[in-house]
């Protein structure tokens, strides 16, 4: 008897630990999720631009509008991009923007230095890029020369896009054919300034801002500028904490941060598709440690900010692996569930830190790294992040609901993650969005959702799971990963409980 009454405890004990419990208080929802955070990155590299989004007004076997794909821009459109930070990157503190202006016979060629040493003629330059974005509804984000520019370049190109009428720039922008200016406010100072931006010291490069920022000028109350600092790389704090103490916070609306989910910088970075169980825990570790870092990045923000008015932007994030057979400094790469893995916890992470962290640009768009399209010729296919960040839309400009939760741990050779991780968000319609991500590889989880403050009584769903980790959409089979309709929830007396499987991405909508 005494036996059976220990089985059962160490039954129940096992079976309350699988569980995954989370509590929702929507009475108490006030932070916004800025759109911001589902922000994109074009960089001149590999096939991102040329080749990829951008195949030339002289193609007349792709589609095109302006010699941008016309698939890329309806898919664009219907991702609902916020925001599309250009052009670069490394390849922004080496770009020249007055040699992409202007007939584009007669722009010079340049050598891109970053990125597998490749000739480029300049033909996507600035008017190609906003126009760009205006087609497709996102706000620009530049990210200025600082490496190897002057104060000057970075001020002209300001006053060349914002300038209604009147100042030399203007005058060669109206000739080149746009009248309107197209008021950009979101602005880079720079990237990596530690690195391939100019290998500058916290201390330089905070003096080096507080020199580019005070020439970069408000124009007009249309083109206030919102101006981003070169922030750290992932654990470098010391870089937050020495901005943060040396730049004028009236001359800075953000600070960045950049952390890739990426096995090692000097060996393997293990293939995208094909990857041992072992390799799989390692990235989702890296993805994990964007917990980490942005608490601790915000953390001394708020040491020096504590009403939180400057922004963290965490302008590059993604997995990045072993590039595929694909050419020098391409960084191609397929996009597995592993992926929808990264995308889903990231973008959870965010929403929860949505006090400070107000925008995010997933590396890259096209082609590039963790990318949400990849083209080959004529064709096109949308990777499982691409659905991914779809799903999570209905966060965009939405208000935070605060939640507890105790989540199960994914085990793999005796080291431990959090398996479960969610985020949640009431919208304008009064809607209840919770997106829940389970990273486990070997594992479905039991959910139970306590819904305090307000009753719903409708429930739908969408899910993104397949039958292999390693599931990619390819040319020939473009839909293997896709959506689908989610109906296995019960709603009772305000919980509601649900499964999730292995490795799976879900977003629910409660109504009313
Ligand atoms: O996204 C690829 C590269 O990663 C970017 O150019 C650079 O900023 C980062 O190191």
């Amino acid at each position: 008897m005494k036996k059976l009454f220990l089985i059962a405890f160490v039954l129940v004990c096992i079976s309350g630990f699988s569980q995954t419990k989370i509590t929702l208080n929507t009475d108490l929802a006030k932070t916004k999720i800025n759109k911001h955070i589902y922000g994109h990155f074009a960089e001149h590299l590999g096939r991102c631009i040329y080749g990829g989004m951008y195949i030339g007004e002289s193609n007349t076997k792709i589609p095109n509008t302006a010699g941008v794909r016309n698939d890329v821009i309806q898919a664009l459109k219907e991702l609902k991009v916020p925001n599309l930070r250009w052009p670069g990157g490394c390849f922004a503190d080496a770009y020249q923007w007055k040699d992409g202006i202007g007939p584009k016979a007669n722009r010079p060629k340049m050598v891109n230095v970053w990125w597998g040493g490749v000739t480029e003629d300049n033909s996507f330059g600035t008017h190609d890029f906003l126009d760009l974005c205006e087609r497709i509804g996102a706000e620009p984000y530049l990210a200025g020369n600082v490496g190897s520019g002057s104060v000057k370049d970075l001020a002209d190109w300001v006053s060349y896009v914002n300038q209604p009428t009147g100042s030399p720039m203007s005058d060669l922008r109206i000739q080149n054919g746009r009248k309107e200016p197209w008021n950009v406010k979101i602005w880079g100072v720079g990237n990596e300034a530690w690195g391939c931006g100019g290998n500058m010291t916290a201390e330089y490069y905070a003096n080096i801002y507080r020199q580019y920022a005070t020439f970069m000028k408000d124009i007009t109350p249309e083109s206030k500028l919102y101006k981003v600092a070169s922030g750290a790389s992932s654990d470098d704090f010391n870089w937050t904490e020495t901005l943060m103490k040396n730049i004028p916070h009236s001359q800075m609306s953000a600070l960045a941060l950049h952390h890739y989910s990426v096995l090692s910088w000097v060996e393997t970075k293990g293939p995208s598709v094909g990857f041992s169980e072992s390799t799989y825990f390692k990235t989702m570790q890296e993805a994990w440690k964007m917990e980490e870092f942005v608490t601790k990045h915000s953390t001394i923000m708020d040491k020096y900010d504590p009403e939180k008015k400057i922004d963290l932007i965490v302008d590059e994030w993604g997995g990045w692996y072993d590039t595929d057979a694909e050419g020098k400094g391409a960084l191609y790469q397929q996009n597995t569930m592993r992926d929808a893995m990264i995308a889903g916890l990231t973008l959870n992470i965010f929403n929860n830190h949505a006090d400070r962290v107000r925008g995010a640009n997933l590396a890259q768009i096209v082609n590039v790294l963790q990318a949400v399209i990849l083209t080959n010729e004529e064709k096109m296919l949308l990777t499982p992040t691409f659905h991914v960040m779809k799903m999570y839309n209905v966060h965009q400009d939405a208000t935070l609901v605060p939640m507890t939760i105790e989540s199960p741990t994914y085990e793999f050779s005796g080291k431990k993650l959090t398996a479960v991780s969610s985020s949640a968000s009431k919208d304008a319609s009064g809607a209840l969005n919770i997106s829940i991500t389970n990273i486990d590889y070997r594992k479905s989880h039991e959910i139970t959702i306590s819904l305090r403050g307000e009753d719903f009584s409708k429930v739908s769903g969408q899910i993104l799971a397949s039958s292999n980790i390693s599931d990619h959409n390819t040319f020939e089979q473009p839909n293997k990963v896709s959506v689908k309709d989610f109906s296995g929830t019960k709603l009772e007396k305000g919980v509601l409980k649900l499964s999730i499987p292995a490795y799976s991405v879900l977003v629910l909508t409660l109504k009313k």
